[in-house]
């Protein structure tokens, strides 16, 4: 198996597990019986997950209140899973922005390259080490069918998802053979929590509810994906359409076409 069996030392680490497809995953690794540590800046939603997970699977489970962003509080942070046995990361956490980055707030695209794609390399190179020598170790990266092609209107988000795209499956190849294994998840839209009829997003009106699927199911596909060494997880048709789309379409075709429906995202 690829996912290391739990142990009483051993800590999966999930990132930006206060909520949406972090939370499923954290509590998914709970049922599988791991001990974890949940990362985020969210400190109180995190105590109250970790006391369910504890009562509800006996697992040990630690909260870190850091800001990823933030490259001091990373710091601590990746002190501190340097020298853990960490058999599971999970590079979860990550924000959008939406609209023209000439007219986004300048210092909310940094910290976005800073959380999707600096804090995603900063946590894997601190694992790796660790990973490499006990010849044991599995690292879901969160990507994002977006990473897959240029999206004018979404370009930092896209452009860290294909960071984090190309780093995982450039990683896995690296790796082949050392006992640790690197799984991406490239999905499209996934609902984390019901929309608000009078509040509904673009995407929520369009996108019809069959074609949605949820955190829950997202994570224990991407999990079993990790389980089964797979190079790479697309969950749902929508996702599965992205990427074709993404990965076979001339991208100078594929940017205006996306290009429009995301600028309607932004405004
Ligand atoms: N949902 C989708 O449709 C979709 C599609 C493709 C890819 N993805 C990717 O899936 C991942 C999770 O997305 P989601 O939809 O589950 O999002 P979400 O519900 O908004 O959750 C984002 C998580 O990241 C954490 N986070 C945000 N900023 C942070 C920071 N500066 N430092 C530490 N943690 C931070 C949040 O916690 P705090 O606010 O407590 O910090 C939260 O736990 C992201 O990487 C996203 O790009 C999502």
């Amino acid at each position: 198996m690829s996912l290391p069996n739990p142990t009483p030392s051993a800590r999966a680490v999930v990132t930006g597990a206060s909520s949406g497809i972090g939370e499923a995953l954290a509590m998914d690794l709970a049922s599988r019986g791991h001990s974890l540590i949940l990362v985020a800046r969210r400190g109180e939603v995190m105590e109250s997950l970790a006391e369910t997970l504890r009562a509800e699977h006996g697992v040990e489970v630690e909260v870190r209140a850091c800001d990823l962003s933030d490259r001091d509080a990373r710091a601590a942070l990746v002190t501190e899973i340097t020298g853990r046995e960490i058999s599971v990361l999970c590079n979860n956490a990550g924000i959008a922005t939406f609209g023209p980055v000439a007219d986004l707030d300048a210092a909310y695209e940094r910290a976005q390259v800073e959380l999707n794609a600096v804090a995603v390399h900063d946590l894997t190179l601190a694992v790796l080490p660790g990973m490499l020598k006990r010849k044991s170790g599995a690292i879901l990266m969160v990507g994002s069918a977006a990473g897959n092609m240029p999206i004018p209107h979404n370009a930092t988000y896209a452009a860290t998802k294909a960071f984090v795209n190309t780093f995982s499956e450039s990683l896995r190849g690296e790796l082949k053979g050392s006992g640790v294994s690197v799984t991406l998840l490239a999905p499209g839209p996934v609902r984390t929590e019901e929309p608000d009829p009078a509040d509904a997003s673009i995407v929520d009106r369009l996108v019809p509810d069959f074609l949605w699927i949820s955190s829950e199911y997202t994570a224990k596909v991407s999990l079993d994906g990790l389980a089964e060494n797979k190079m790479r997880v697309v969950p749902g048709i929508i996702s599965k359409a992205m990427s074709v789309a993404g990965q076979y379409s001339p991208r100078a075709v594929v940017a205006p076409i996306v290009g429009t429906f995301y600028k309607k995202l932004g405004s």
